[in-house]
């Protein structure tokens, strides 16, 4: 398969879960459970930050032990994390901020990456770069919906993944918007769900999320 579609393939996939689990392991032990939790659920994917000790570890166990499921490394801030990361198996990477350095790093790779943008010059640094979906973080802080809105009057080219104060409440409408590729939360995994060992909660809350998805989209 040609590189490009390869990318696209596994961005479009995300895309169509629609809600993307941002996830936080303190322990790599919690990784399988975790993983079992949100297929049972109905979100098979994963963006794992690497701002724990653990993400590499985990990134690892979740995409040899589910490798139904699309695994991705997040807070991902130098190649050399990327490196691990995909080493590791995430599949894709998002990050905070948008580092060129990282963007290419991954696009050489053939990894797709989302790099985090709020303003319409990150976003005009993005479409540079050749990148048609970008991470809109922190989300809610920043304009939130609205501010989408705003810019995707300019940039018809790029979709967006909000991330950042994402909730049940407030998903809905960003999953209405055609410029939403898809949303990032951490509500339905929080740490201390992992950290309490109720994965049953994740299954039940990770359910909700998907319902959310097959209501607004169909
Ligand atoms: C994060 O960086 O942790 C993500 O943006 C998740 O944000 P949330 O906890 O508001 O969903």
């Amino acid at each position: 398969m040609n590189k490009t579609l390869q990318m696209n393939n596994t961005l479009n996939k995300l895309g169509n879960y629609g809600i993307v689990p941002v996830v936080v392991l303190n322990d790599s032990k919690d990784a399988a459970p975790l993983a079992k939790a949100l297929c049972d659920g109905g979100l098979a994917c994963a963006e794992v930050t690497f701002r724990t000790d653990a993400a590499e570890e985990s990134i690892r166990i979740m995409s040899e032990q589910f490798p139904e499921m699309l695994v991705g490394a997040g807070t991902i801030l130098t190649t050399e994390q990327a490196e691990r990361a995909i080493a590791a198996g995430a599949k894709f990477i998002v990050s905070p901020g948008l580092n060129p350095e990282v963007v290419a790093f991954c696009l050489e790779k053939n990894v797709p990456i989302t790099p985090g943008v709020v303003t319409p010059s990150e976003m005009e640094q993005a479409i540079k770069l050749g990148l048609k979906i970008v991470k809109f973080f922190p989300a809610e802080p920043s304009g939130g919906l609205a501010m989408i809105k705003a810019v995707s009057a300019p940039y018809t080219m790029l979709q967006f993944m909000p991330t950042g104060g994402i909730n049940p409440t407030n998903v809905r409408e960003y999953l209405k918007y055609d410029k939403i590729f898809a949303c990032g939360g951490s509500w339905m995994v929080k740490s201390s769900l992992i950290d309490s060992g109720d994965f049953d909660a994740i299954t039940e809350l990770t359910k909700e999320a998907a319902k959310i998805v097959a209501e607004i989209r169909g």
